[in-house]
């Protein structure tokens, strides 16, 4: 789907992904120390406007205006202080430049034949710093035999080792195993990838 079939899958009144984030996320990141994220493919905003109520400082990137416009719309009722910590960004996440500023990236449900959807892991990566986690979640190739919902075209789902073979020898891998959500009708079937970006120093001495 292109940046104008998404604006009009957001223009109705519900929030098309709910108001709650996502509960992987909450798993993860509660155990982590806050800091700034990059939320990739942010949507109306869920998973962002949580990390900003924890303390995160958060830079949403998504190619739907409509989208976006909600999400600071969500943002706006919550304390001063939550909204400030927020910015949405108005981008293309395969062609967005970053510098490596990021304690936590986060790439959910983003759903793009690999070729590009290598390009977006790829601006994932570049965009961490040392020690920093990245976090993929999305529908596993799985879901379409053996799930429920998602997407129907097998080319733009993915399994955690496509991801990790995305990211190659870039990041430590954490985790790369599959999630079960339940849902209306059954069992939906997730990828889940956690990777860090090796700390300072600790890559081998080249003299
Ligand atoms: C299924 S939604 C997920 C939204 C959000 N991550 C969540 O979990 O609620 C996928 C989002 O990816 C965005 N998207 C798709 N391709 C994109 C691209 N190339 N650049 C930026 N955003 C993109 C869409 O606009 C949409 O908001």
């Amino acid at each position: 789907m292109d940046a104008a079939e998404w604006d009009r899958k957001y223009e109705g009144r519900e929030l098309v992904y709910g108001e709650a984030p996502n509960a992987t996320l909450v798993e993860v990141a509660t155990a982590l120390e806050r800091g700034r994220a990059l939320d990739l493919a942010s949507g109306q905003g869920r998973n962002a406007i949580w990390l900003a109520t924890r303390g995160w400082t958060v830079d949403a990137v998504d190619f739907s205006s409509v989208a976006l416009t909600r999400a600071n719309d969500v943002a706006s009722s919550a304390p001063r202080s939550v909204h400030e910590r927020l910015t949405w960004v108005h981008a293309d996440v395969t062609q967005l430049s970053t510098e490596p500023n990021y304690d936590l990236v986060l790439m959910f449900y983003l759903h793009l034949p690999p070729n590009e959807r290598q390009k977006a892991v790829s601006v994932a990566v570049s965009a961490l710093k040392p020690d920093g986690i990245l976090m993929i979640l999305g529908h596993h190739s799985a879901n379409i035999d053996s799930g429920v919902g998602g997407p129907q075209e097998a080319e733009i789902l993915y399994t955690p080792e496509d991801l990790a073979s995305d990211i190659g020898t870039r990041l430590t891998i954490l985790t790369a195993e599959n999630r079960y959500r339940d849902v209306t009708g059954g069992t939906a079937i997730d990828a889940l990838l956690l990777a860090s970006r090796p700390p300072l120093g600790s890559e081998p001495d080249r003299g």
